[in-house]
């Protein structure tokens, strides 16, 4: 009788095409859901890099839901004036399983190479002369001696294939992290009311170590004045790595590593808004974990519509001090609850969170540690 019962629920399962092995990977490709993995590598750099070899890996989920790019940043050796560093980028078409190398996104107008902090992000409507579906990469121009750092906007209007220079956005200083310095740092792209919106660390306000700004685009070739995000009274403060993910009522949860946070240098740190373009009067909360562990460190944030039976959803939040993740199913709320969940990423430096196609699963990418003499870059996926 339970058999009979089983077998007609196969039937059921499989007239509507469920796939009910993880084998079957096409068929699982189309239905935008994978079996968790473990550290795949994406790219293990051959021994003549320099140490760092990979960093900062960023991944970037196409709206068709079946296409992956990442990217990192890229310490090939500097052999010749015209083999100057790069950002690779590779495209995945089964969920990250397996990579391949389509491009190169080089500089085209600095001379410098592109050597920081890479972001990618997928145009959701036309901005200027950019279609909808025109891949974003916004990362620094930074010259071999550290001399400067230079914000930039690339884009790609053929899915990743060729890159062309859309604009500069900020111009700053010696590319070190020290205060006194000018650099500017980490950009983060988002969109809000018809506009690009490009967040970034900057430490050229002498009356801050350094804070976190915006600047706005209506046509991703002209940038808005320079607007404070997150700033603190005491100089020696270092609020930076700014990541913003959409919650399901309507705000906002912008994460931030804070120096000079009372808990930990580098405690994550975040804050909630319904308007993106105003975070500076926000108050900030610790990502608090209820079993007394707190994320520090190079945080990276995104939101998955699971569990199916709760609105809110749950928020993801990674930061460089453990392999685990940190997870709150109330939109985040004061107080609320932050659980930390084990996976078997290692713990890495601004290691990327990233919710995937199917409602629950979030794939963590990770270049490797800062200094770290092995450094590759490896993707995972958890399943919530
Ligand atoms: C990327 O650049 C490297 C170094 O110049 C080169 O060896 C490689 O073939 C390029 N790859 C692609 C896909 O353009
Ligand atoms: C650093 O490199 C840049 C670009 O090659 C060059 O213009 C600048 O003069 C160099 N600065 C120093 C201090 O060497
Ligand atoms: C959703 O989040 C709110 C706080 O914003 C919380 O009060 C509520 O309990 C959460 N709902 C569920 C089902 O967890």
């Amino acid at each position: 009788m339970l058999s009979v019962l089983v077998s007609s629920l196969l039937q059921v399962a499989l007239s509507v095409g469920a796939p009910t092995s993880f084998d079957d990977l096409p068929a699982l490709a189309q239905k935008r859901v994978v079996e968790p993995y473990s550290n795949v590598v994406v790219f293990d750099p051959p021994g003549k890099y320099i140490v760092p070899r990979t960093l900062y890996a960023r991944t970037m989920a196409l709206s068709d839901q079946q296409t992956l790019y990442a990217t990192w940043e890229n310490y090939s050796p500097e052999e010749d004036d015209d083999l100057l560093v790069y950002f690779p980028i590779y495209r995945s078409t089964d969920l990250g399983l397996t990579w391949e190398h389509i491009s190169n996104c080089t500089d085209q107008v600095m001379g410098w190479g592109l050597r920081y902090q890479p972001f990618l992000y997928e145009l959701q409507e036309q901005i200027g002369d950019y279609e909808a579906g025109t891949i974003l990469l916004s990362g620094s121009a930074i010259p071999t001696n550290l001399s400067n750092t230079q914000i930039e906007m690339y884009a790609s209007r053929d899915q990743g294939l060729t890159w062309e220079f859309v604009s500069h956005i900020a111009a700053g200083g010696v590319a070190l992290p020290n205060n006194g310095e000018t650099p500017v740092w980490e950009p983060f792209i988002f969109t809000w009311q018809h506009q690009i919106v490009v967040y970034y660390s900057d430490q050229r306000d002498p009356a801050h170590g350094q804070k976190i700004v915006h600047q706005v685009s209506s046509d991703l070739v002209n940038w808005g004045d320079v607007v404070d995000d997150v700033a603190y009274d005491v100089y020696d403060d270092r609020p930076g790595m700014p990541i913003i993910a959409a919650l399901p009522n309507g705000q906002f949860i912008y994460t931030y590593e804070w120096y000079g946070a009372p808990e930990a240098s580098f405690a994550v740190y975040y804050r909630l808004s319904s308007d993106p373009l105003s975070w500076i009067d926000a108050p900030a909360y610790l990502v608090d974990g209820i079993d007394g562990t707190y994320p520090v460190g190079s945080p990276t944030v995104t939101w998955t519509p699971y569990p199916a039976d709760n609105p809110n959803g749950t928020i993801v939040v990674s930061g460089s001090n453990l392999g685990g993740v940190f997870l709150n199913t109330e939109l985040a709320a004061p107080d609320s609850k932050w659980e930390y969940r084990e996976t078997d990423s290692s713990n890495q430096y601004t290691r990327f969170v990233m919710a995937m196609p199917d409602a629950g699963q979030v794939m963590i990418a990770g270049g490797g540690v800062l200094n770290g003499e092995s450094n590759s870059v490896t993707v995972s996926v958890i399943q919530l």
